[in-house]
């Protein structure tokens, strides 16, 4: 019944309340004359409007971001979008939490990792426990991935997905014509990067922002430290690991890294910098795999048009980032019911599939058919049950599942300062590291 969709959605903007109730309910009276099938009361009898709060606004993820709208809105509810700009979430985050101290959160929001808990302390979070119990959210899930979900024992959060942020992207006739091979090791990336640049490419495609500064740090951490060494650093924030002679080696390859970038950085979005990968005009760029919703939406096929390659030296581990929906707390029933859609449909298997395909992540859905999916996501799941079981999966620092929002501040200015700062010294950028965590931890 779509003509009864749109007029009821006309009917959801009008501005007087009054208007919109009695119209509402002379709505319910039409959808009851009209429908006897349960299928054409149900979304009438639910109908509510969700508030979304993502940054998915790049044009590949805007095409993902829509694709949720549309499985809310056919469920008959409203969605109103409040996408903020800007790659890793920042500004978003900035956003909302002027949006929550003015007692306003709106129903949904991408929140991530360790500050769901934060925000769980606040008391503003709404539970999903009786969508998770009917969802079967416990079988489902990742044990590890559950828990995240979680404040206290109660479900607060949906996932959505799982990014992998070890991820090494090439333009394949790029390298053919600079006379590069692809790399699988650190030695390997710089002289790849060395024929890219003396062939005249811009080896490496980067923005400045220092989340993604932060995500070349996190990608070269774990090449040079391992799994281990990673989450010693990030996860346990251990003073030993943060300062001794393998994080200054880190700095060291970051600073020569910077070498590799063009002088136009400064200001440069991520899906800039992957369309520069795409057009021929970079040889690589070091992101995770939202950067593949690009290539998607350019129509260009992974290992054909471009190639996706584990970061060198990380073939093994699996550097995951989960996005997930965090609930707030809603008064309006209808809104409400709404907003448990929304829950519900996040982890429903069509929009697993669709979502993810634009996305350029997996399912979090660890049943889902990988047929449709392109090599790279293939691999994808496939290397994070791998990592899964041999205990190298490691949380994303600069995508905010390590460490709380306070921590991972002070590791992005560290490291922004330093890959900045032609004359900065290696030793001193790890003493500075530890001292930072430290300060921000307390
Ligand atoms: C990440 C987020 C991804 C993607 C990326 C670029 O933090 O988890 O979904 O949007 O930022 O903005």
């Amino acid at each position: 019944m779509p003509w009864i969709d749109s007029d009821y959605r006309k009917r959801r903007l009008a501005p007087n309340n009054k208007n919109r109730s009695s119209s509402m309910n002379a709505l319910r009276r039409l959808s009851v004359a009209v429908c006897l099938s349960s299928f054409c009361l149900s979304p009438l009898a639910h109908a509510g409007e969700v508030e979304v709060l993502h940054w998915w606004t790049s044009p590949g993820e805007a095409r993902a971001a829509e694709t949720l709208k549309k499985l809310v809105q056919a469920k008959g509810h409203t969605w109103k979008d409040f996408a903020v700009a800007g790659g890793g979430g920042e500004a978003a985050m900035t956003v909302l939490k002027t949006r929550a101290v003015s007692g306003n959160p709106p129903a949904a929001a991408q929140i991530k990792g360790p500050d769901i808990q934060e925000w769980g302390q606040l008391g503003l979070l709404a539970d999903l426990n009786q969508v998770a119990a009917e969802g079967k959210w416990d079988q489902l899930l990742p044990p590890q991935v559950a828990q995240v979900m979680k404040y206290q024992g109660d479900y607060v959060a949906v996932p959505v997905n799982v990014h992998r942020v070890n991820w090494l992207y090439i333009n394949p006739d790029v390298f053919k014509k600079a006379g590069a091979t692809p790399p699988t090791t650190l030695d390997e990336f710089f002289a790849a990067a060395d024929k890219l640049k003396a062939a005249g490419f811009v080896a490496l495609a980067h923005g400045s922002q220092p989340w993604q500064d932060g995500t070349l740090f996190e990608n070269l951490v774990l090449s040079k430290m391992g799994p281990e060494g990673y989450r010693k650093a990030f996860v346990e924030q251990d003073k030993a690991t943060l300062t001794g002679p393998q994080m200054v080696e880190v700095f060291t390859a970051l600073k020569k890294l910077r070498g590799y970038i063009d002088a136009d950085a400064a200001g440069r979005e991520w899906n800039v910098a992957t369309s520069m990968v795409i057009n021929g005009k970079a040889g690589m760029q070091i992101m995770g795999d939202w950067a593949k919703s690009e290539f998607t939406a350019a129509s260009k096929v992974a290992g054909k048009d471009y190639q996706c390659l584990p970061f060198p030296g990380t073939q093994k581990d699996f550097d995951y980032n989960i996005d997930s929906l965090v609930m707030f707390k809603l008064s309006n029933a209808e809104n409400r019911k709404a907003q448990e859609d929304l829950a519900r449909a996040v982890l429903d298997p069509a929009f697993q599939k669709d979502f993810n395909l634009a996305k350029g992540s997996i399912p979090v859905r660890l049943d889902a058919d990988m047929a449709p999916f392109d090599a790279c996501a293939q691999q994808s799941m496939k290397d994070f049950k791998a990592a899964s079981a041999a205990g190298t999966l490691v949380p994303s620092m600069a995508h905010s599942m390590a460490a709380s929002s306070y921590v991972q501040g002070a590791i992005f200015d560290v490291v922004t300062n330093f890959f900045n700062d032609a004359s900065a010294d290696p030793q001193k950028a790890a003493q500075q590291l530890y001292a930072a965590i430290e300060a921000a931890a307390q």
